[in-house]
């Protein structure tokens, strides 16, 4: 097994939580998901993009990523937007098992449109930019990409846990 944590990467709906919780449960390991442990100690996701703008939101992430990749957690999942934060960003290329949930954008419009979740504030009109713009930089980072396509969520997680025994 590889040293150091499974962090899930990967676009807005592309199932990074519930694979991420898949995995650690499946290998009886801890599970952080990066967008609960923000809201959990500075309040909703919506309201810091709100009241702080993204920016501020960024830097709150990379401090989480930080604080996560110190506390010998089995799996993390991140937000979508991390990669385009510099400082996380070199964070991620420090690790050493980096998935990153690949789909595409037709097939995460249509998660995003059926997932009540509500703390994106970047689920707007912008969404296909955004996606094209961070393709590179999950490629950039990533050490491992699975295409979700027609997968289900244990199969998934399946693959990842297969691929690092
Ligand atoms: C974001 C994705 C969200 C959350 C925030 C910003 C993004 O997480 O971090 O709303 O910029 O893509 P998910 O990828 O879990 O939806």
């Amino acid at each position: 097994m590889a040293v150091g944590p499974i962090v899930l990467i990967g676009f807005m709906g592309v199932g990074k939580t519930s694979v991420g919780r898949a995995i650690a449960s499946a290998l009886g390991q801890s599970f952080l998901d990066l967008d609960e442990a923000i809201q959990l100690a500075h309040g909703p996701i919506n309201h810091l993009f709100s009241a702080h703008g993204e920016l501020h939101f960024r830097a709150l992430e990379c401090a989480a990523l930080a604080n996560a990749l110190t506390s010998n957690l089995g799996v993390i999942a991140t937000g979508g937007g991390i990669v385009t934060y510099p400082e996380s960003l070199q964070l991620l290329k420090g690790c050493s098992q980096v998935v990153w949930l690949r789909a595409p954008l037709a097939l995460v419009e249509e998660r995003i449109q059926a997932d009540a979740k509500t703390n994106r504030p970047l689920a707007d009109t912008n969404l296909g930019t955004r996606f094209h713009h961070r393709q590179p930089l999950y490629s950039d980072c990533a050490t491992t990409c699975i295409d979700i396509h027609r997968q289900s969520i244990e199969e998934i997680a399946q693959k990842i846990i297969n691929g690092y025994r």
